[in-house]
């Protein structure tokens, strides 16, 4: 029985010297929340069978811990939002995280991801977004974070790149690109996301950032099959425009919808031009 209390006392004490020290850092949000592909991935594919996987030299090379499954060479997006949030450490990926991390933050993100199940099948196992969604259910109720806490926590998506690289633009067995003109498959992939981010605002999140996807016309796989090998491929970059105005009307469509939320559209197409630097002979 004393021994009961004691513990309860020290459980008491730990949590309140935890939140003071929350506090005491200047954190911005008590916690953070990432889901993505690739480019918000911190690790999650180290553990599936893909070959997705980046947990070896040279990436991370400018990293102070190597490589960690980023695809990257140094720190990625979600790793510098939680610098900027003030956080005491990068938010841990999702495989291998403990459910009492939830209280702080999981990155949930697996390189290959998508919107639609089938996406990036063809490199092995990866985690979509209905999925990433489902392991963040699991976790916050495994770890019983409170719903007023997880309505101060910030959330950041990035989706929908790979149903376009690995599933819209690709061969068969992907069947895409002939079922759907590029306005359909646009229209197709938003209504899966608004019942997903439907799915998140249920869950909690009222802070929460939705990332477009960027000139993917640009990437050396699309030039090379889809860009005769030179410059950017057009036709990629005019699928993914109709994917991007979506998107950002379903946000504006969730801000009118759930007054209690904020949801922002973080545009990374517009002003991309890396060509132009060609142009200009830099
Ligand atoms: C990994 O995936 C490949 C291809 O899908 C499969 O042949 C192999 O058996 C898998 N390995 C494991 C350990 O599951």
């Amino acid at each position: 029985m004393a021994e009961g209390r004691l513990k309860a006392l020290f459980c008491v004490f730990v949590t309140t010297t935890f939140a003071l020290a929350e506090v005491a850092r200047g954190q911005r949000v008590p916690c953070y929340f990432v889901f993505g592909d690739s480019v918000f991935d911190n690790g999650n594919n180290n553990a599936l069978n893909t070959s997705a996987k980046v947990n070896y030299s040279p990436y991370g090379v400018d990293f102070a811990r190597g490589p960690t499954g980023r695809f990257s060479n140094g720190r990625n997006i979600p790793d510098i939002i939680a610098e900027l949030m003030r956080f005491s450490d990068y938010i841990p990926p999702f495989t291998g995280a403990l459910p009492e991390q939830a209280h702080t933050g999981i990155n949930y993100a697996s390189g290959g991801g998508g919107i639609r199940e089938e996406t990036s099948q063809h490199l092995g196992e990866s985690i979509s977004l209905k999925n990433q969604i489902k392991n963040h259910r699991t976790m916050i109720m495994t770890a019983n974070v409170p719903q007023e806490k997880l309505q101060k926590c910030l959330y950041t998506i990035n989706i929908g790149s790979n149903d376009y690289l690995n599933n819209y633009f690709m061969p068969p067995p992907y069947m895409t690109n002939r079922k759907y003109s590029f306005d359909q498959y646009a229209d197709s992939l938003i209504r899966s996301y608004r019942s997903y981010l439907k799915s998140l605002y249920v869950l909690g999140a009222r802070k929460v950032a939705v990332f477009g996807v960027s000139k993917l016309g640009c990437t050396p796989r699309m030039i090379a099959s889809h860009g005769g090998g030179y410059g950017c491929a057009a036709e990629v970059n005019k699928a993914v425009v109709p994917f991007n105005m979506n998107l950002k009307a379903l946000v504006f469509e969730f801000n009118r919808n759930f007054v209690d939320a904020k949801f922002t559209f973080v545009d990374v197409f517009t002003g991309q031009h890396p060509l132009a630097y060609l142009a200009l002979g830099m």
